[in-house]
């Protein structure tokens, strides 16, 4: 399991799968580890543990290894990021201890706050993908693996959008040879992942593997593929929230959201740069679940709005505040307020595991390209280039055990349940 970037989220995820594996804690959020799904007719009774469906990996055969900007080992960035308590971190500290970072590709140009020591040397960024494919092979062989899976848990990088060097392979080869702009550090991780043969998730905003050029190669090498940036406090509740005004047809005037985080992760966004690419991952989500065209009495003038403000006595400890103004019944003027005193990385650690564990399941599935079922833990989700993305979580959980019982050969649920009634 690799994570380029071993700052907070990946520590707490690293952290806690060693926790669990010990019987020290619960894998509260995760899942793969504590959901059920329903199978067969209401009466049947049979709804066993997803895990006990589909064959996922066991925790206790996750090994660990990342790549980061810092030389810090997984105890001492976990440390550094204060998000677990000392009490706990003990426990597991030397098995962090022992999960040191590979040097990363790293570029400043694309992380404006961010300054490191630990970072690949290359002419060009084609020769750091070439080093990242050797470590990805090095540390399979020398962990003894069958299998590796990778998600992208480093710092969101500037805003880019797609251009002509993306759309395909050639292009994009020839791009990394001539150290273009438009290719980031992230995309060399991509491209040595499915280069590799290696699943890759994307846990942050960046354009990263959702460009033409990386879909049609993780196709070409069956390798799956996804992202974008984990869906976990705000977004969260918006794309619970959302669904409900329009399932009960209440306008809507204004969503204004914004938060206040203290981490290493708030400090980079504190970059207008990174900001915008956090943006427009944070402001997808209602467009596409209010659908305003075909609403354009509720939702015609939105206005919706994101602030991150980056205020570091909170550390990872995030509050998002939300002001939401709904109008009902012959327009009359509503307002709901959402303060959310979240954890960040408490949040975003469980949604790693499950990734982790769906995408090496989806690659031995013979599932490759993006994978649209794991929309549910992403705030901007990949898909096929002619669709627009899904955002309700609870139809993206729907499609999620609908594949699950799909690849076990069981019966989709319509919740249609007129037989019930003949
Ligand atoms: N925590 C959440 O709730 C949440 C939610 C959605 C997305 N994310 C995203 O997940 C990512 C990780 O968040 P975090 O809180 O752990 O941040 P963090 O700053 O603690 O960790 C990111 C790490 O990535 C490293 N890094 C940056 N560029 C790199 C590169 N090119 N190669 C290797 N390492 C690199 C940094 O040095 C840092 O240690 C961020 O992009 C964040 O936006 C987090």
């Amino acid at each position: 399991m690799l994570t380029p970037g071993m700052g907070a989220v990946s520590t707490t995820f690293m952290a806690g799968v060693e926790l669990v594996r010990r019987g020290e804690s619960v894998p509260v959020g995760s899942l793969t580890q504590l959901g059920t799904i329903r199978l067969g007719k209401r009466t049947e009774g049979r709804v066993p543990k997803i895990k006990d469906l589909v064959p996922l990996a066991k925790l206790d055969d996750l090994v660990f290894g990342g790549w980061d900007v810092f030389p810090d080992d997984a105890y001492q960035a976990a440390a550094k990021a204060g998000v677990l308590d000392a009490k706990d971190l003990v426990k597991v500290q030397k098995f962090l201890k022992t999960i040191k970072p590979m040097k990363a590709a790293f570029d400043q140009n694309y992380v404006k706050n961010l300054q490191g020591t630990n970072v690949k040397k290359g002419k060009t960024k084609f020769d750091l993908a070439e080093q990242i494919r050797e470590d990805i092979r090095d540390f399979k062989k020398k962990n003894k693996l069958d299998r590796l899976v990778m998600v992208w848990c480093a710092s969101t990088e500037v805003f880019l959008k797609p251009e002509s060097v993306h759309q395909d392979l050639p292009s994009f080869e020839k791009a990394m040879k001539e150290n273009h702009p438009a290719i980031a550090p992230s995309m060399l991780y991509a491209y040595a992942a499915i280069s590799e043969g290696v699943p890759f998730a994307n846990g942050a905003p960046n354009l990263t593997v959702d460009i033409p050029a990386l879909e049609d190669f993780a196709k070409s090498r069956e390798v799956p593929i996804g992202g974008k940036d984990f869906k976990t406090g705000q977004t969260l509740m918006k794309t619970v929230l959302a669904p409900a005004f329009k399932a009960r047809m209440l306008g809507l005037h204004g969503w204004f959201s914004t938060n206040i985080l203290g981490n290493r992760d708030g400090e980079v966004l504190d970059d207008p740069g990174s900001f915008k690419t956090k943006e427009e991952s944070k402001l997808g989500a209602l467009e596409y679940i209010l659908q305003p065209k075909l609403y354009p009495e509720l939702y015609k003038t939105i206005h919706h709005k994101v602030r991150i403000n980056y205020y570091p006595p909170r550390g990872d400890n995030k509050e998002g505040w939300d002001n939401i103004d709904i109008f009902g019944w012959l327009g009359y003027p509503m307002q709901i307020k959402v303060d959310f005193l979240c954890r960040d990385s408490i949040l975003a650690a469980p949604i790693v595991l499950d990734l982790a564990l769906f995408f090496d399941l989806a690659k031995r599935a013979g599932m490759r390209g993006i994978q649209e079922w794991l929309s549910f833990y992403f705030k901007s989700p990949m898909c096929a280039r002619e669709l627009y993305p899904e955002h309700d979580l609870f139809i993206q959980l729907t499609k999620l055990k609908n594949t699950l019982r799909w690849m076990k050969g069981e019966d989709l649920i319509t919740h249609l349940g007129a037989e019930y009634y003949d």
